[in-house]
């Protein structure tokens, strides 16, 4: 069961300020019947509510994807810069998104958000394994043996011992793809520094079996259907 005004800001796209007000005008009807009081109950599953005569369709969570820009951060709020939320109109910022997992500011492509938290650890959490995809342009070719190396698990400088994971050759390119299944702070960029081949730009493109859209541009964000919801848990990756 769900407040009437609750579902009307969350389905309508409006603040629940507004809700209440349009409620109150008799704008709004469950059932067919015009009701008035803002804190009715709703059976969300069951109950048909409009507003104006257009159906409103209630979804407790909410989930979609974003061409991340670079210069712009993974967080829900900062005081100084701008986050990824900020990109979102108001409609979407009221509905208490999260990033699934960090892009750094300067990192490019694919971000999921969502306000289902469970959805948020399962992607995130390495006990799921999920496979993560990234584009890098790098200053210098990584070679077989950084291939090798990588399929064993890079040991950083600092003595960070890192998952198996699976590095990409692109035929005479100072770029590459990597494939990593943990979520360690800046894990790309300092597995290939630590081949000599230091990342210039950083692109992620797929979260499983979830790939980027080429639609969007920088900055743009689209929702998610269902099947695209339930696409990251599936192993679009090849093991390493
Ligand atoms: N690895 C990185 O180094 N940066 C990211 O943004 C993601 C993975």
């Amino acid at each position: 069961m769900i407040r009437l005004d609750k579902l009307v800001s969350a389905a309508g796209g409006v603040s629940r300020q507004e809700a209440r007000k349009r409620i109150l005008s008799g704008a709004v009807t469950v059932d067919g019947a015009v009701v008035t009081q803002i804190d009715f109950k709703i059976d969300e599953q069951r109950s048909a509510v409009a507003m104006s005569g257009s159906a409103l369709t209630y979804r407790q969570y909410r989930y979609f994807m974003m061409d991340k820009p670079a210069g712009v951060l993974t967080a829900t709020t900062d005081r100084d810069q701008r986050t990824v939320l900020d990109l979102l109109p108001e409609e979407l910022r009221r509905l208490k998104l999260v990033p699934a997992g960090r892009l750094d500011k300067d990192t490019t492509g694919l971000l999921l958000l969502t306000n289902d938290g469970d959805y948020v650890h399962r992607v995130i959490s390495p006990r799921h394994n999920v496979p993560k995809v990234y584009y890098a342009e790098t200053d210098g070719m990584p070679n077989e043996a950084d291939v090798r190396r990588f399929a064993e698990g890079v040991t950083l400088s600092d003595g960070t011992k890192c998952l198996p994971a699976r590095l990409e050759l692109l035929p005479d390119q100072a770029a590459c793809r990597v494939t990593v299944r943990e979520g360690k702070y800046h894990l790309v960029r300092r597995m290939l520094a630590s081949c000599g081949t230091p990342v210039v730009t950083l692109r992620r493109l797929s979260i499983g079996s979830l790939h980027l859209d080429k639609m969007l541009k920088p900055g743009d964000f689209r929702e998610l259907s269902d099947a695209e919801v339930q696409a990251v848990f599936l192993d679009g990756a090849p093991q390493n």
